[in-house]
């Protein structure tokens, strides 16, 4: 069940943490992954889980929302996890969506996660339309993080999160799909029946731009946790 799912992935995550206490750590927002943020914060409260030395880098983040923004990215992460666990602030990343130059941002940050050594273990979340990131369909399949404008679809499914849907900016920065290949590990979790049919074309159905997800298959260590409904 759900339960189960952020459990196990959180549990990867604990153990990748023990193993390399400096661990450079790539997260995801959306819905599924409030539960998993809430079980390693309760990790850090109950069992010391330490998150002083980990690094961290947002997968994505919107164009034109300031930080303070209940839409914003960076807010979602402090509100969901930064907040709630002892990592030092000055080791979170996200990229800059109030950049005035967005692709030096784009390039900075790429640059940024070189100097950290490259990411270690990159946590995903999977779109309706099978977006990894905001890798929208199309997108390149050897991609670096740059400015992407959102597909209708994830505009109607995102929307819902803001107060306004209006407010939801129509572009975003992402981390391309080579960049989340560049991982030396990767996993992926997905939940509820909504989830059945993407995963099902990006676990078994050809590798294609149309589904930035199925780029997964050429990954030499990637990891997909569903629960049943995900899984059916
Ligand atoms: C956003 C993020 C993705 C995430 C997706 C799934 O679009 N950019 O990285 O995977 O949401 O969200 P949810 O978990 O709400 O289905």
């Amino acid at each position: 069940d759900t339960n189960a799912a952020c459990n196990l992935v959180a549990a990867i995550i604990a153990n990748a943490i023990k193993e390399k206490p400096d661990l450079v750590l790539g997260l995801a927002t959306g819905r599924t992954m409030e539960q998993l943020y809430a079980r390693l914060a309760e990790m850090h409260r109950n069992d010391g889980l330490d998150f002083s030395r980990c690094r961290t880098f947002n997968l994505d983040e919107y164009i034109g929302l300031p930080v303070e923004h209940p839409g914003s990215y960076r807010y979602y992460m402090n509100h969901h996890l930064f907040n709630n666990i002892n990592i030092d602030p000055a080791n979170t990343f996200l990229p800059d969506g109030m950049a005035a130059d967005i692709k030096a941002g784009c390039a900075a940050y790429e640059q940024k996660i070189a100097e950290c050594g490259g990411i270690d273990l990159q946590l995903l979340g999977i779109g309706a339309d099978g977006h990894i990131g905001f890798n929208e369909p199309l997108s390149s399949l050897c991609s670096r993080t740059r400015d992407k404008t959102l597909d209708e679809s994830t505009i109607k499914v995102n929307s819902t999160l803001f107060d306004n849907p209006d407010e939801m900016p129509r572009s975003a920065i992402t981390m391309g799909v080579g960049t989340i290949l560049d991982a030396r590990s990767v996993v992926l979790l997905a939940t509820g029946k909504s989830k059945a049919e993407i995963i099902a074309k990006a676990v078994e159905g050809p590798v294609t731009s149309m589904v930035t997800a199925s780029a997964l298959q050429f990954h030499q260590k990637c990891r997909i946790v569903v629960d049943e409904d995900a899984a059916a």
